[in-house]
């Protein structure tokens, strides 16, 4: 079987329907339920070959949008208690994660025109993102923050070590632990992002937010369509305030840097989150072009025998079966596939599809893998690898 088809049938195999909702589990064994960004990256993968299953998807995803208009990072559909922790609240969890949501509508829409969907999806997209400006930027200061490491979708990332205080070589229970703990302690909160973050723990992360600015892009192509002005309006005026206090408040020597606190503590520890801005076009050409050549392409830092570290070697924290701590995902071979894609750097983003394929024929669709040797870790028939599908179809 080709990659392609494996990649449909492990989507398939992972399919779920419960009470009247059909989803996609990134891994049975090791994460049986509904995850936000995850579904969205099964529509991407979806909208081209069976469109309705991936708004299924999607539709699955806002049913359990929250009266605030968050939309949480993990459903749990179904009663059960493998790798089941309380995120906050019943049924699903207080937390949300990078805002994929309008990218993946809009990645359906390209495939369907279907403006009947566009508008059924509508208000639960305008209440997403409205939520994440206004609730999630208790200064006004334009950039939308995270209240815990699971929202960035790298729960383990070394870039949050030091607001969480904990040191570089912490094991992967000790960690979980410490997230867990802050859960609690925005439990005392309420989960009510504007208080809970001054209190707890508040980052800027450089990835969330430019993954927020693409999606008002194609959330501002969508209320065009449907002719809402005032959503255009919003959408337009945002990824404007955003972009620029992201050059204002986060960028240091050629690179974007996550920031912490009302203080905007830069984070320094080098990860993918330099690569991240290239997918929303926040790196201006010529920028673009040191960075790739500097830190990219550069065999010292991130570039691996088996793709692109998540962190670069030279940090302390960097471990090439790491959780997160240096490992090759597929999410991240993705949005830098993309954004390369967009600078026109086509040569250095096929490489990077072709050592995602590379991967896979040499160790399955696994959650993460060794960026030296290939060698597949953690989740079995983990439903990332089918983002290969669409660095294909170009
Ligand atoms: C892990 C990943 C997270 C993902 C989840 C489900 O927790 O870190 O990004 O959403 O698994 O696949």
């Amino acid at each position: 079987m080709t990659i392609r088809r494996k990649a449909f049938a492990l989507l398939a195999a992972n399919r779920r329907t419960t009470d009247g909702h059909t989803y996609t589990v990134p891994s049975p064994d090791s994460y049986p339920y509904q995850w936000l960004w995850d579904s969205c990256f099964h529509a991407i993968v979806l909208a081209k070959s069976e469109p309705e299953a991936a708004m299924e998807e999607l539709r699955a995803l806002v049913s359990k949008q929250l009266p605030d208009g968050m939309i949480p990072h993990i459903i749990y559909w179904v009663p059960g208690d493998l790798h089941r922790y309380e995120w906050g609240l019943d049924g699903t969890s207080a937390l949300t994660q990078p805002p994929m949501l309008a990218y993946a509508v809009w990645e359906i829409y390209k495939e369907t025109h279907d403006d009947a969907f566009l508008a059924e999806l509508y208000p639960a997209l305008m209440r997403y993102y409205e939520y994440l400006i206004d609730k999630r930027d208790p200064r006004d200061h334009h950039l939308a923050g995270i209240i815990n490491p699971d929202e960035s979708g790298e729960d383990n990332s070394p870039r949050f070590d030091e607001v969480l205080h904990v040191p570089s070589g912490i094991s992967l229970g000790d960690h979980l632990a410490r997230r867990l703990e802050l859960v609690d302690a925005n439990r005392t909160c309420n989960f009510d992002a504007e208080s809970c973050m001054k209190k707890y723990f508040w980052v800027k992360d450089v990835p969330f937010n430019a993954i927020l600015v693409e999606n008002l892009r194609t959330l501002e192509h969508i209320s065009s369509l449907l002719g809402k002005e005032d959503g255009e309006h919003f959408c337009k005026l945002n990824i404007e305030l955003i972009s620029t206090a992201m050059r204002d408040r986060l960028f240091e020597n050629g690179v974007f840097l996550s920031a912490a606190s009302s203080e905007y503590v830069p984070l320094r520890v080098a990860t993918w989150a330099y690569f991240a801005p290239l997918f929303a076009d926040l790196y201006t050409p010529e920028e673009a072009r040191a960075l790739v050549d500097k830190e990219l392409l550069n065999e010292d830092t991130f570039w691996a025998p088996h793709g692109v570290r998540t962190v670069s070697k030279k940090e302390k924290a960097y471990r090439p079966d790491g959780y997160w701590r240096g490992s090759v995902w597929m999410a991240p071979h993705w949005f830098i596939y993309k954004g390369l894609m967009r600078y026109g750097f086509t040569e250095e983003a096929q490489l990077i599809r072709d050592k995602s394929v590379a991967l896979i024929e040499q160790s399955g669709f696994r959650e993460y893998f060794d960026p030296e040797t290939g060698e597949g870790y953690g989740a079995h028939d983990f439903t990332w690898g089918a983002l290969v599908t669409d660095m294909m179809d170009v």
